[in-house]
């Protein structure tokens, strides 16, 4: 039918896709051409046509989508924490997108709501959760957002009704943690006020002492504190907050102890460092973004509770009439308890690859990427020209190129290389800054593809630019 008409099409397609990622193993190919947005709208043709065009247009437009996109399967695309990705997530894009449900009942997706039960039944036993619950959803972001949404359910009574009853609910994150907490609590009418910043030491981790000054400070002012959010795996700098101490204040004060794992929760998986994440089957939930590292696609998240039930608890309301009827599965439902109605399958991806490379598979890759990280953090430690700028913990390098000559301040030299960086085209590495205004490049060993060699050429070739 659909496929076999279009058998020439699809064919072409798949030489286009393979030319494509073939391309990538030739040094000289950009992982970005990059051009100014008003020139490449030009070299675009965006308009759409009255009477539609032929079937050799659309695959010279797919053509140029793929030339002027950011090559993130590019072994010297380490820029952002998802890169690359794997066949057996291709795969599963391919057979969710044409079987095209929607998760809300398992009327309508009961394969895929089982996958998603089981994944949610693993990764909880990884975390020590023995009575957890979960749910997947559009990010990371959203994960945190959801987390909160649960905490404020279970510590005031009737917010479903009465929203925030006038109270200062908050919220405590390291000043590391992911932006997304901003928008959060702007979005919950909670108020960025609410959000309270906890001092983070130079290596990026949340000050346990600063955290528990704050929530007495907070506390005598007559404000309400609802929740810790630890993060795992900061977003710049990588770092584990001090979840064992977090977790003692979080009881002390019977606040809502979540875990921002979206990045650093692949520790799970790892030989080497499982301990990072030792206590967190007492933190009440956890977010889980198998996107980033595990090469899984965006998006594949997760929000994954130590109790059953709390999220559906929260999120519950609306579409008993049309949608959730009573019948043998209602129990299996995710639209209850889901932020959407109509969800996407994002658990295929997650649980082919899972199944094809095994729990040991995934464990060797998270070790081997940490192996990847030491030889270039050693580089770099080794080289006159480059320079650490923390200790790193887990899979992020953030260091800065020593300039040729002290006429040039070295913050804005890291940003101007950076930029001819990216109109070079060859590598693209991301950079950050510190309060205190020190500027370097957040290296993140995310992309599955990139090797030890591709490492010691960006960094080389970053050292000759920078001449
Ligand atoms: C620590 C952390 N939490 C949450 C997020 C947000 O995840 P997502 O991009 O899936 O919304 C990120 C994204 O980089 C992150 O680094």
């Amino acid at each position: 039918m659909f496929l076999k008409d279009n058998r020439q099409t699809w064919d072409k397609l798949t030489e286009i896709v393979e030319n494509y990622l073939e391309e990538n193993k030739d040094h000289k190919t950009p992982v970005v051409r990059y051009e100014p947005a008003t020139k490449l709208k030009s070299l675009l043709n965006l308009n759409l046509d009255e009477n539609g065009v032929a079937e050799d247009l659309l695959l010279e437009e797919i053509k140029k989508y793929l030339k002027y996109s950011v090559r993130t399967t590019h072994p010297q695309f380490n820029n952002q924490l998802n890169g690359g990705f794997n066949f057996e997530a291709l795969l599963a894009e391919i057979i969710s997108f044409i079987s095209n449900t929607s998760m809300a009942t398992y009327e309508i997706a009961p394969v895929a709501t089982l996958i998603e039960r089981k994944l949610i039944e693993e990764l909880n036993k990884k975390i020590g959760y023995h009575d957890g619950g979960g749910i997947m959803l559009t990010g990371g972001s959203n994960a945190n957002m959801l987390a909160i949404h649960c905490a404020r359910n279970t510590h005031l009574a009737d917010v479903k009704f009465r929203g925030n009853q006038g109270k200062d609910l908050c919220i405590f994150v390291s000043e590391e943690a992911h932006y997304s907490f901003k928008k959060a609590v702007m979005l919950m009418g909670i108020g960025l006020d609410n959000l309270i910043l906890v001092k983070a030491n130079k290596d990026g981790k949340m000050q346990a002492e600063d955290l528990e000054n704050k929530i007495i400070a907070v506390k005598e002012a007559g404000r309400t504190p609802i929740m810790i959010a630890s993060t795992c795996g900061t977003t710049v700098k990588g770092a584990f907050d001090p979840i064992e101490e977090n977790q003692k204040i979080a009881e002390k004060y019977d606040l809502w102890h979540h875990i921002d794992g979206a990045w650093g929760g692949a520790a799970l998986f790892s030989k080497k460092i499982r301990d990072y994440l030792g206590e967190a089957h007492k933190a009440d939930s956890f977010t889980f973004d198998a996107h980033k590292l595990l090469g899984t696609g965006l998006i594949t998240s997760f929000l994954l509770t130590k109790r059953e039930g709390v999220i559906k608890a929260a999120n519950s309301g609306g579409g008993s009439e049309y949608l959730f009827h009573h019948y043998e599965n209602a129990d299996f439902d995710t639209g209850t308890a889901s932020l959407q109605c109509g969800r996407k399958v994002d658990s295929l991806k997650f649980w082919l690859s899972w199944k094809a490379w095994g729990h040991r598979g995934i464990s060797e890759f998270v070790d081997e990427q940490l192996d990847k990280m030491h030889y270039f953090a050693n580089y770099i430690k080794e080289h006159p020209r480059l320079k650490l700028i923390a200790e790193p913990e887990y899979l992020n390098v953030c260091f800065q190129v020593i300039p040729p000559s002290s006429s040039f301040e070295i913050n804005q030299f890291n940003v101007d290389l950076r930029f001819r960086m990216v109109k070079d085209g060859r590598f693209l590495v991301n950079y950050s800054s510190d309060e205190d205004g020190t500027i370097y490049f957040r290296h993140v060993f995310c992309n599955n593809v990139t090797q030890k060699r591709d490492l010691k050429y960006f960094l080389d070739e970053l050292v000759k630019l920078a001449e």
